[in-house]
C-alpha cells in the first residue's frame, strides 16, 4: 500500500487533466500485487496507443508497493496514468474495474489485465473493430477463429476448466451469449455511451459476463487474440474465486434472492444425511424410542444447517447480529418447524385424506418456504 501522501498525490493527477475533455480511449487495468509487470505493460501500451488521445487508469487493491511503482513510472510514460488505490476491495476484480469505468473519460473503455496475458498491441485493433462495425462492445476472444489459449492456459487441466465453465455458462445464458465465443474474457472494449455502471453488481473475475447480462449492449463483435503466458508473478485466481464465480452465475441467472433460496434448499437437502444418520444411530443402535430419537435427529440437522447457512450463505450479513443471537433464532425456527409440520400433517392426512408420505413431503416444502422467508427477511435482514 502506498503511503498516504503518495496516494493523495496520485489522486491529484486526475484533477490536473483538463476538465470535460473527451479522449478516444481509457485503458482500465485492475491490479493486485503486480509490481513486476506494470513497467513492461506501460511501455507496450505507450508503443501501441496515441499519447494525446488516451488515458490509463489502474485500480489497485494491492498489499505490496504496486501503486508506488506505478507512481515512479508516471514521469516517463507519455500517456497520462492514474492510480486509484482502494481501501476496501469490494467486488474484487470486477468491483475494481467498475470503479475505473466510473472515472474514465474516454469514448471507449478498454479493460485488460496487468500481467501481459492480454497483448497491448491488440488494443487499437479492438477500438478499430468497434468503430468500423458500429459496435457497443468488442470482446477479445481466445476462442474465435485465429484466437488461441494454448500459451496462456498452461496444462490440459486449466484448459478443461476454462472450456468447461465457458460451455456451462453459455448453456445457462443461451440468448444473451449466443454470439459470444469467450464470455469469460478479461480483455474487452466497451463504448462508454452504452455503459450503465449503476446497473452492475460486480462479483469477482467475470466482469464481462456481468456487463453483457445486465447492460445488454446492442451490437457485440469479437476480435481474436492469442492469450499469452503471464509475464511475472502468479495468478490471483484461487479455489474461493471459483466458488465466487458459481455464486455470481447463480445471482445473474436467478436474481440474488432466488439464488439464496437455491443454496438454502441445497443446504436443507444436505441436512437429511446427518438427520437420518443420527436417527439410525439412536434408534437402531442404541434402541432409543423413535419419537425422542427423531426429535434429537432434528436437533442435529438444525445444527448442521445452521453451520452451513451461517458460514456459506450469510457470511456477509453476520455482522448485523451476534453469534448467540443468530444461533438461538435459527434454533427456534428450525424446531418451530415441528410445531408447524405436525398439525399441518394431521390436517392433510385426516382432513384432506392425502397419503402420509406425500403429505409429509408437502409439509416439508411448505415449511421450507416459510422458514426461508423468515430467515431472509428477519433473522438475516440486510
Ligand atoms: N484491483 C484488483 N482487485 N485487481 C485484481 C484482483 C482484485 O481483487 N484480483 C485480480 N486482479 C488483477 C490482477 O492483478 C491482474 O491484473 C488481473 O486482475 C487478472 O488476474 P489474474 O490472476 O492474472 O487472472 P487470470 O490470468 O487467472 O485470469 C484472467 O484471464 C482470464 C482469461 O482471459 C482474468 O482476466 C479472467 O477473468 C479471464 O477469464
Ligand atoms: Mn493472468
Amino acid at each position: 500500500v502506498a503511503p498516504a501522501p503518495v496516494r493523495a498525490a496520485l489522486r491529484g493527477t486526475i484533477g490536473e487533466l483538463p476538465v470535460g475533455t473527451t479522449l478516444r480511449q481509457t485503458v482500465v487495468v485492475p491490479t493486485y500485487n503486480e509490481r513486476d509487470n506494470v513497467e513492461a505493460l506501460l511501455e507496450r501500451l505507450a508503443a501501441a496507443l496515441p499519447a494525446d488521445d488516451t488515458e490509463i487508469i489502474f485500480v489497485d487493491d494491492s498489499t505490496d508497493d504496486t501503486p508506488a511503482v506505478i507512481a515512479s513510472l508516471q514521469e516517463t510514460c507519455p500517456i497520462p496514468v492514474t492510480v486509484l488505490h482502494r481501501e476496501h476491495a469490494t467486488g474484487g476484480l470486477g468491483g475494481a474495474v467498475v470503479e475505473g469505468m466510473r472515472a474514465a473519460r474516454g469514448e471507449w473503455i478498454v479493460v485488460m489485465d496487468a500481467d501481459l496475458q492480454h497483448p497491448p498491441s491488440v488494443v487499437p485493433t479492438l477500438i478499430a473493430a468497434g468503430r468500423r462495425d458500429g459496435a457497443d462492445l468488442v470482446v477479445g476472444s481466445r476462442y474465435a477463429g485465429g484466437g488461441s489459449s494454448r500459451a496462456g492456459l498452461d496444462g490440459g487441466y486449466r484448459r478443461l476448466v476454462s472450456g468447461g465453465s465457458t460451455l456451462f455458462t453459455k448453456v445457462i445464458f443461451r440468448n444473451n451469449l449466443i454470439q459470444v465465443s469467450d464470455p469469460m474474457s478479461g480483455l474487452f472494449a466497451i463504448r462508454t455511451s452504452s455503459l450503465e455502471t449503476e446497473e452492475l453488481r460486480p462479483l469477482g473475475y467475470k466482469i464481462l459476463l456481468e456487463l453483457i447480462v445486465r447492460n445488454r449492449p446492442g451490437r457485440i463483435v469479437e476480435v481474436p487474440y492469442a492469450f499469452q503466458p503471464r509475464h511475472a508473478g502468479e495468478s490471483k485466481s484461487s479455489l474461493s474465486e471459483g466458488f465466487r464465480f458459481l455464486k455470481h452465475l447463480a445471482i445473474l441467472r436467478f436474481g440474488a434472492k432466488r439464488a439464496r433460496m437455491l443454496v438454502f434448499a441445497m443446504i436443507g437437502v444436505s441436512g437429511l444425511l446427518p438427520n437420518q444418520a443420527a436417527l439410525w444411530f439412536l434408534h437402531a443402535v442404541l434402541g432409543v424410542h423413535y419419537v425422542p430419537a427423531a426429535i434429537v435427529a432434528n436437533l442435529v440437522a438444525v445444527g448442521w444447517n445452521f453451520a452451513l447457512t451461517d458460514t456459506l450463505l450469510y457470511r456477509d450479513r453476520r455482522q448485523h447480529r451476534s453469534f448467540a443471537g443468530r444461533f438461538s433464532r435459527f434454533f427456534v425456527l428450525g424446531n418451530a418447524d415441528l410445531l408447524l409440520r405436525v398439525p399441518l400433517l394431521a390436517l392433510l392426512v385426516s382432513g384432506l385424506h392425502i397419503g402420509v408420505l406425500i403429505a409429509n413431503l408437502l409439509t416439508l416444502l411448505i415449511s421450507f418456504v416459510v422458514r426461508f422467508l423468515i430467515l431472509d427477511g428477519l433473522i438475516y435482514k440486510a
